[in-house]
């Protein structure tokens, strides 16, 4: 047994999230409370969530951690601008039983204590991390059942995924009940041989009526739903963004719904729509600001103005919903928002906005990389660079998904002819 820390929340504190009513996922909403049930008994289980974007698997593992009851839950997520950082989202599921390391065999604590960059020790010892990494879960699933929950694992950096692919293929009676979720059709891929998949599809008819009408608080005109549920293939988050994008006339089946809405991608297309109905200066922004991703706003700033386009326009955007900025930073709405218009912009405009993005940061990058290489850990490159570990960390992202290396070590190695002089 060992001292959970409270970030890993039991289930009935973890939010009201699961509390929110999902329409017409009668069998998906079965399948996710059978598996915990199992692992309560005692019975390990492990389920893919699958699905396009904004079908509603988060939805679904919301609804999951809603209703853990007395499970232990732990949670991370991938995250695209973390996919180049070695065990990044293994660090953020783990960290609240990190306690339960003290009881693993020495070898596999050293080598996870490592991965997770909690010891100077650089060996990397991948299958005694993974062996840590079940090791660890069975350890904190010893005081109650586990829920863990892994959301957009299609992002995972490739080592957590590893470690917890491994993980979820061994587990047998520990009372775990492991979910993920991911996309399916998106370039990055989660590849997880062998486990059970529940594959997500769109809302039936009479489900989509219910979320477009929001249970009844409005009425919708039939034609109107049958045809919105038909070009949205009954994707969830479609069928919200086309109802608020409709006026009440075209809603009533009053005034026609214009140009097709929305085939294949519908999300990505829906989003679209609102991006175009910025003023000029405002979709320049938004483009901009998918070339830089989520994150500090301060490079985004930067290109804006050496672009002429100025910041003010970047109001519009968050007034549209399609971002929102707080804490200097910026974070799209949904990451669709950012693939959607990246995607649709003019290549030349893309390249623009790269271009200008790149000047500054460019040599920050390259500053970070070689603090770095040297040696330091985030925080004392944020303290030489005056950054936050944070900013470190991101900027390390991007650069190992530029330079191809997926560790500290690999990088001092790419790096080793520039660092050496300085040694
Ligand atoms: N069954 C449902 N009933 C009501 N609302 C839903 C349902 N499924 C999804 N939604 C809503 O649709 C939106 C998109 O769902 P969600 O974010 O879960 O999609 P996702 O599959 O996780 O997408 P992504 O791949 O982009 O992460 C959210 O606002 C969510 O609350
Ligand atoms: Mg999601």
């Amino acid at each position: 047994m060992c001292a959970v820390s409270l970030a890993g929340k039991r289930g009935d504190e973890a939010g009201d999230a699961g509390r929110s009513a999902l329409v017409g996922r009668g069998v998906e909403q079965a399948r996710l409370d059978a598996l915990p049930a199992s692992a309560r008994e005692g019975r390990s289980g492990v389920v893919l969530v699958s699905g396009e974007a904004g079908v509603g698997k988060t939805a679904l593992l919301e609804y999951a951690a809603g209703r853990a009851g007395a499970m232990r839950v732990l949670r991370a997520r991938g995250v695209e601008a973390e996919s180049g950082l070695a065990f990044a989202a293994l660090d953020e599921l783990l960290r609240p039983v990190l306690s339960c390391l003290d009881g693993l065999p020495a070898r596999q604590a050293a080598a996870l204590r490592s991965a997770l960059a909690l010891s100077e020790s650089s060996d990397v010892d991948r299958f005694a991390i993974y062996v840590a990494t079940l090791g660890l879960l069975a350890a904190a699933a010893e005081d109650a059942p586990l829920l863990v929950l892994v959301d957009d694992a299609h992002w995972l950096d490739g080592s957590s995924a590893d470690a917890l692919v491994f993980a979820g293929r061994r587990l047998e009676a520990e009372g775990i009940a492991l979910v993920f979720a991911a996309r399916v059709g998106d370039l990055e891929e989660f590849v997880a041989p062998g486990f059970e998949e529940l594959h997500v599809g769109g809302l039936d008819r009479a489900a989509a009526a219910r979320l477009l009408e929001r249970d009844g608080a409005r009425v919708i005109a039939p034609d109107v739903i049958d045809r919105l549920t038909a070009e949205t293939a009954g994707n969830p988050l479609a069928l919200i963004e086309l109802g608020e994008l409709l006026s009440s006339e075209q809603l009533a089946g009053e005034q026609p719904l214009g140009e097709p809405l929305a085939a294949g991608d519908a999300a990505q297309r829906a989003f679209l729509r609102r991006a175009r109905a910025l003023s000029v200066p405002g979709y320049h922004a938004l483009v901009v600001a998918t070339a830089a991703g989520d994150g500090e706003l301060g490079p985004l700033l930067g290109a804006l103005e050496a672009l002429g386009v100025g910041a003010q326009p970047l109001a519009d955007v968050e007034a549209a919903g399609l971002v929102t900025i707080a804490d200097g930073r910026l974070t799209f709405a949904h990451p669709l928002v950012r693939s959607a218009v990246y995607t649709a912009a003019e290549p030349a405009e893309r390249r623009r906005a790269h271009r200008a993005l790149a000047d500054a940061p460019g040599e920050q990058r390259a500053e970070i990389a070689l603090t770095v290489a040297r040696g330091a850990t985030n925080r004392e490159a944020g303290a030489a660079l005056f950054l936050s570990p944070k900013t470190i960390e991101f900027h390390l992202g991007r650069v190992y998904r530029k330079l191809g290396v997926r560790s500290r070590t690999e990088l001092a190695h790419v790096l080793r002819d520039v660092v050496a002089p300085d040694r």
